[in-house]
C-alpha cells in the first residue's frame, strides 16, 4: 500500500467553523489538526471500544475521508477546538451507521481532554442542529456494552436505552447498546419549552 496516499482534505471547505458553543468550536477539517488526530487514534485507551489504534496514515485517510463526505452532505464527525486556546480536542457530528436507518451522533475526544465536558457540549450543539437542519426524527447513539463514559454522555444528552444488538463492523462482532431520542422528545427537554410532553 502507498504510503503517500496525498491527504487534500476535500478542497474548498477547510476549516469553516459550522457552530459555536460556550467553549467550542465545531468546524470542518484543517490539516493542522492531523497530527493531534493522529495521536489521539493512537491512543489504545481512546481505541478501547473503536476496534484497534490507527497508524498515521490510517488516521490521516480517515480525517480526508469524513471531511470528503462532508464537502458532500454538510455534516459528519468533525473537529472540535477549544476556543479559548485553539486546541483541537476530538471529533464529534452527526453521521450514518452501517446498521440503521437513523443518523447517528458520535464522539471521539483525546483522553487529556475527557472529564470536562467536552463531548457533551459538542454534541448537544449537532443535536439541535440536526433535529433543527437535517429534520431527523430521531438521532441514535451506538457503542459497545461496556462503553459506560459513551453512555454516560448519552444519557447526559437525553437519550434513552433503546435496545442491545449484535453487530459486526469490519469483521469483529461486539454487543452493541443503542440509546434514541425523538424530536420530539429533544423538543420537550429544552429550556423555556412550555408545550410539555
Ligand atoms: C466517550 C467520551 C467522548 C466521553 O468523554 P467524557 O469527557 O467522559 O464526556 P463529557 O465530555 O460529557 O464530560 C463529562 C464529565 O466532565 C465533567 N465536567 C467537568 N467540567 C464540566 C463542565 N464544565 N460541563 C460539563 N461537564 C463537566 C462531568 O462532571 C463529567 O465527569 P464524570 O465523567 O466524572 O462524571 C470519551 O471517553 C472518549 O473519547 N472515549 C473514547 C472514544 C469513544 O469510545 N467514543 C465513543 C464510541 S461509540
Amino acid at each position: 500500500m502507498a504510503p503517500e496516499t496525498p491527504i487534500d482534505l476535500g478542497g474548498d471547505r477547510i476549516g469553516e467553523v459550522l457552530l459555536t458553543t460556550p467553549r467550542l468550536s465545531l468546524r470542518s477539517w484543517r490539516p493542522d489538526d492531523l497530527p493531534t488526530f493522529a495521536a489521539l487514534n493512537a491512543d489504545p485507551e481512546v481505541m478501547r471500544y473503536l476496534g484497534t489504534v490507527l497508524t498515521g496514515q490510517q488516521a490521516d485517510e480517515l480525517a480526508n475521508a469524513i471531511q470528503e463526505r462532508f464537502a458532500q452532505r454538510g455534516f459528519g464527525m468533525l473537529p472540535v477546538e477549544r476556543r479559548t486556546d485553539g486546541a483541537f480536542l476530538g471529533i464529534c457530528g452527526v453521521n450514518y451507521t452501517p446498521w440503521y436507518a437513523d443518523k447517528e451522533i458520535g464522539w471521539r475526544f483525546a483522553r487529556e481532554h475527557w472529564g470536562q465536558g467536552y463531548a457533551t457540549e459538542s454534541a448537544a450543539a449537532w443535536m439541535e442542529w440536526a433535529f433543527a437542519e437535517l429534520g431527523v426524527p430521531r438521532l441514535i447513539s451506538v457503542t459497545d456494552l461496556p462503553n459506560l463514559r459513551s453512555i454516560a454522555v448519552m444519557r447526559r444528552l437525553g437519550m434513552t436505552f433503546d435496545h442491545e444488538a449484535d453487530l459486526e463492523e469490519d469483521g469483529d462482532h461486539f454487543r452493541a447498546v443503542i440509546h434514541s431520542i425523538t424530536a420530539e422528545q429533544w423538543r420537550a427537554a429544552q429550556p423555556g419549552d412550555t408545550a410539555g410532553g
